[in-house]
């Protein structure tokens, strides 16, 4: 560094902590040296995060929240859309690089938490990371949904009338609190501005405040890894761990990899695919809102299909209280249940590769039932269907609630001393 640049820098470090929180952070902050592709996805939803923002604020440029109807008898909101992806330079690759981001978000996310579950990330001391990380998730789920009313099609405002309603049937405060979140008596214009407005601050401010206080937890107690060994335990006479490299430049490097990575499938599909098959964009939303015609079915966006399974499958009433009231407490269960994972967890090993045969065929039935659940959710319910996702809804929570008993019984194997390759 020139003396002239070192200069400025002295005097900024003066003023702001930046040398200190470079090396802090980055220099000389020590992760485990056998990070593997699954810790690609922390760096990726980051990424995303990024894209939404930014995308996110030229599209309000051109979006208008307005569901009255124009001189051609369409709704103001679905138009401006189709101005957006018609008129406005460039306003097509910005729409799709929102719609395929929020699905991707999902997608980074869902892989990154399942890292977190294999390799045993959440357990002591990284409780606040994963708490951090449950809320994390519970406000991504509250801000698709609402974004998802934006372009005020069939489907925008068919699925934003059903969910709203649940909330109708909790007792005594649900009319009253189905009419708040309206801001009407049905989904109305009015509903479409308060969305609209938490879409586009409210709940993104929460977001990039979750995120901060993820990281900030993360670096506090240092990175987990495949192994699940603590690599604060063996230092070096340098202070610094024997099996720790520094972030950057490794790390920032071995993140790049799954940065161009993931932008080859990401623009392969904003360029190719963007409906994603009407799964990323649902068919149904190319048609205007009408309030008059329901259509025959409704169907969440893939990425809380296995939530709303669970919701339906719960078909019975309860102490006199209506069974719907009771779906919603199940959907909301299966997403808060996830946060006491580290309390539920009391296997004497971390990562799965200590685990034993009984955790692992346990994850795999887990896993294969929240596949189910997510299939199911986007289908019609019949009577078959519904006894399926009632009994993978008791295994998606036998998982969690039977986890104390199994994973103390599993047979582990020995932890090495250090981290292997
Ligand atoms: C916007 C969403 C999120 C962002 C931007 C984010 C970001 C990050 C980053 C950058 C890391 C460090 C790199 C890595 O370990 O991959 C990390 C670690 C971690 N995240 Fe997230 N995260 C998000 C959501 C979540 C969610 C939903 C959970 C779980 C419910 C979670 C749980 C964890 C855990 C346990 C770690 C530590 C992993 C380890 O040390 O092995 N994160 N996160």
């Amino acid at each position: 560094m020139t003396t002239k640049s070192q200069a400025v820098l002295d005097w900024i470090d003066e003023r702001f902590p930046l040398t200190s929180t470079i090396k802090g952070h980055l220099t000389e902050y020590y992760a485990p040296k056998n990070f593997n592709f699954w810790y690609f996805f922390g760096s990726l939803a980051l990424l995303v995060l990024v894209i939404q923002i930014v995308t996110g604020i030229f599209l309000v440029m051109h979006y208008k929240p307005d569901a009255s109807l124009n001189a051609a008898g369409v709704p103001v909101a679905f138009a401006s859309v189709e101005y957006i992806m018609r008129d406005v330079p460039g306003g097509w690759l910005i729409r799709y690089m929102h719609s395929t981001g929020a699905s991707a978000f999902f997608i980074v996310v869902y892989l990154h938490m399942f890292r977190g579950l294999i390799y045993g990330s959440y357990r002591k001391p990284r409780e606040l990371i994963w708490i951090f990380g449950t809320l994390i998730f519970l406000a991504l789920m509250a801000e698709a949904f609402m974004g998802y009313l934006l372009p005020w099609g069939q489907m925008s405002f068919w699925g934003a009338q059903v969910i709203v309603n649940l909330f109708s049937a909790i007792p005594v405060i649900g009319p009253d609190l189905s009419v708040v979140i309206r801001g009407d008596f049905v989904v109305s214009d009015a509903t479409l501005n308060r969305f609209f407005s938490f879409h586009v601050i409210a709940v993104p401010l929460i977001l990039i405040g979750l995120v901060a206080a993820h990281i900030v937890a993360l670096h506090e107690v240092g990175s987990n890894n495949p192994d699940g060994v603590e690599i604060k335990k063996k230092k070096g006479a340098d202070g610094h761990p024997l099996d720790g490299i520094p972030f950057h430049p490794y790390y920032t490097v071995k993140d790049i990899v799954g940065v161009v990575g993931f932008l080859i499938v990401f623009s392969l599909i904003v360029f190719f695919a963007p409906e994603g098959g009407g799964y990323f964009l649902e068919f149904n939303n190319f048609i205007p809102a009408d309030p008059l015609k329901t259509p025959p079915h409704i169907a969440p966006v893939w990425y809380f299909t296995p939530f709303y399974s669970i919701l339906r499958a719960v078909t019975y009433p309860l102490f006199g209280i209506d069974a719907k009231f009771w779906g919603v407490v199940a959907m909301g269960a299966a997403v808060v249940i996830i946060a006491f994972l580290p309390w539920l967890d009391r296997s004497p090993v971390k990562s799965i590769r200590y685990k034993g045969g009984l955790y692992k065929a346990i994850l795999a039935v887990f896993i294969v039932s929240f596949f189910i659940l997510g299939y199911l959710g986007v289908l019609p319910p019949t009577p078959g269907r519904t006894i399926v996702s009632q009994i993978c809804s008791v295994i998606y929570f036998g998982f969690f609630l039977l986890m104390p008993w199994y994973s103390k019984i599993d047979k582990c194997k020995p932890v090495p001393d250090r981290v292997t390759g």
